[in-house]
């Protein structure tokens, strides 16, 4: 009796601690999870640019048109980094799981540059390694995190003409298929 009762026990035991590990992270590895979450972004990202700002234009004077000082514009409609900052700092109001920011080496807005050790090794990384990502992680205060940088690519003539000839931009050569910046995915461990 005594050892049927604690084999029950343990049973329910195992039970119950594989059940929390599975709530607690899925078993997600964390690369999958930031993979599928720049997966989103990036379509979404795409999309906008093509669907939505390539496709507007100066076609009258009441037309929507894609412009940095959009809010001080009565038609004005937020440039792609934009509105991937909308994004960003909605899902920070939403959620602390995890945090994304848009980057680069060769920003046109200053506060668009790395800030941390690693997500200067990361820009860097994808610069240089055309069609990879780059996974780490770093300790920021007392918490650690899992950072992953993935490549932003000129995916459309928009994004190479507007940044070459911005007046703000440090570097003017961008062609099609170039990284311009990266998505940096930040989870706290
Ligand atoms: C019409 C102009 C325009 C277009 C089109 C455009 N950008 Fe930008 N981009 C900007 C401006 C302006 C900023 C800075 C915006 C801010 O942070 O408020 C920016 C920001 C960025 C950043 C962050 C670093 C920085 O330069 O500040 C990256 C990376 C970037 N853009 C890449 C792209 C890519 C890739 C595309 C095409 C999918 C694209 N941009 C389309 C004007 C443009």
């Amino acid at each position: 009796m005594k050892l049927v009762q604690t084999l029950i026990i343990s049973a329910s035991l195992a039970l119950l601690l594989s059940s929390c590990g599975e709530e607690k992270a899925g078993g997600i590895e964390p690369s999958v999870y930031t993979d599928s979450l720049f997966a989103v972004m990036k379509a979404d990202r795409t999309n906008y640019t093509k669907l939505i700002v390539a496709r507007l234009g100066p076609k009258g004077a009441d037309a929507i048109y894609p412009v940095e000082h959009w809010k001080d514009v009565e038609n004005g409609a937020p440039l792609p980094a934009q509105m991937f900052r909308a994004g960003s700092e909605a899902v920070r109001d939403l959620t602390d799981k995890f945090t994304y920011t848009l980057q680069s080496e060769w920003p046109i807005n200053k506060q668009n540059a790395p800030s941390t050790p690693m997500e200067e090794e990361g820009l860097k990384f994808i610069a240089a390694n055309p069609g990879e990502n780059f996974y780490g992680t770093e300790k920021l205060g007392d918490k650690s995190y899992f950072t992953a940088v993935y490549p932003d690519v000129a995916v459309a003539e928009a994004c190479v003409s507007c940044h070459n000839d911005h007046k703000d931009t440090p570097r003017s050569d961008f062609k099609i298929g170039d990284v311009m910046g990266g998505v940096v995915i930040r989870v706290p461990l």
